[in-house]
């Protein structure tokens, strides 16, 4: 097939793209770089030995949009394409509204223009909100309690509408837990501009140097030892959830919402703890307080995944580690390290 990648040059967008190439679909990528590197496209095109087409554009911007479908003709589109950090989107709202929602109603203009019917979307766990009850399910309700997490939902509703408007339409709502790890090329990986807002980027950067050490948000969570606990999944994994439904939304019509996750959890400490093990290098960490919106507990119920996609994760929290730690030590300025 031929499929539209947007954000691909991005964290998760890249390990997709690299997977979506070894399935040998034709793709073009468009991103704008606010928060990537160009230099992680030239990497997958050299792991992967393929060619694909690069657009540096915004998704906001509907003329570029609309050369891109003119041009490429992509019978799907992945996208990634957005803002993601809850913090800032509270500061500045009107800006993620307008990157993840405004972007996705240019992108499905452009999409209807040009005829193609069928998206893959970037959604969260944040979409849920205060667990009612755990795991979460796709029925749980959604009540989300950031900004970040409303333009997640809104999208997820505007698709919805979408899906239902012609019955060629396909949509599916991939909502990620907690990606982390990386290629085992260590050759891409996440590389935030910024203090990491996620804990696995920072504790990598601890254990390279690059940050003096971690503040736990949080010991007297209802967890096992305190702290906060994750559903943590393997970046390959969730680019692999992808390759899977592109094939659904090839075969299917209407909307579906899946939980991309592996149905276990792992604390704070769980987490020091094995990456200590996976890079040999002490993370020394002092508790703080809790941060302002943060749950004690997430984790998946990743059934409908399994059973609808025939997709499962594989990978264990020693591989997220060790493939974390391959990449930080081996690229300790992320892609500013070439
Ligand atoms: N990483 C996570 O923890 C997580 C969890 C749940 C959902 N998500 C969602 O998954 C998607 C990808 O996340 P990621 O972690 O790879 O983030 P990322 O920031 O690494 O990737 C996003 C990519 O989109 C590009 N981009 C942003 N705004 C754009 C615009 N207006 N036009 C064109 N390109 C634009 C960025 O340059 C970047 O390459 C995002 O939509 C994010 O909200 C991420």
């Amino acid at each position: 097939m031929r499929i539209l990648i947007t954000g691909g040059a991005g964290y998760i967008g890249s390990h997709t793209l690299l997977e979506i190439l070894g399935e040998k679909h034709d793709v073009c990528v468009i991103d704008n770089y606010s928060n990537s590197s160009p230099v992680a496209l030239e990497r997958v095109a050299k792991l992967t030995n393929s060619n694909f087409v690069k657009v540096a554009a915004d998704v906001c911007d509907e003329r570029a949009l609309n050369n891109v479908f003119e041009d490429f003709k992509p019978e799907a589109v992945i996208h990634f394409a957005g803002l993601k950090a809850v913090g800032e989107s509270a500061a500045v709202p009107l800006k993620y509204y307008e990157h993840n929602v405004q972007g996705t109603i240019a992108l499905l203009k452009a999409m209807e223009a040009s005829g193609c019917d069928r998206i893959v979307f970037s959604s969260s766990a944040t979409v849920y909100g205060e667990p009612v009850y755990l795991p979460y399910d796709e029925d749980h309700p959604c009540a989300p309690t950031n900004p970040y997490g409303r333009t997640k939902y809104f999208v997820e509703e505007i698709l919805k509408d979408w899906a239902h408007s012609n019955d060629r339409n396909s949509v599916v709502l991939l909502r990620y837990f907690n990606p982390v790890g990386a290629h085992s090329s260590g050759r891409i990986g996440e590389d935030p501009d910024d203090i990491p807002n996620n804990l696995m980027p920072f504790v990598s950067q601890v254990a390279v140097g690059r940050r003096s050490k971690l503040q736990v948000f949080g010991n007297d969570y209802d967890t096992p030892d305190g702290t906060g606990l994750r559903d943590y999944i393997h970046v390959v994994d969730l680019a692999r959830a992808h390759v899977a439904a592109v094939d659904y939304v090839a075969k299917n019509r209407g909307v579906d919402a899946f939980n991309i996750g592996t149905g276990k959890g792992a604390t704070v400490l769980e987490v020091v703890k094995a990456f200590e093990a996976a890079s040999g290098r002490e993370i020394p960490y002092s508790f703080g307080p809790r941060r302002a919106g943060d749950i004690a507990a997430s984790i998946a119920d990743p059934a409908k995944a399994r059973k609808m996609l025939n997709w499962q994760a594989k990978h264990s929290l020693k591989d997220m580690c060790e493939s974390s730690w391959e990449w930080q030590s081996g690229n300790p300025n992320g892609y500013r390290s070439d």
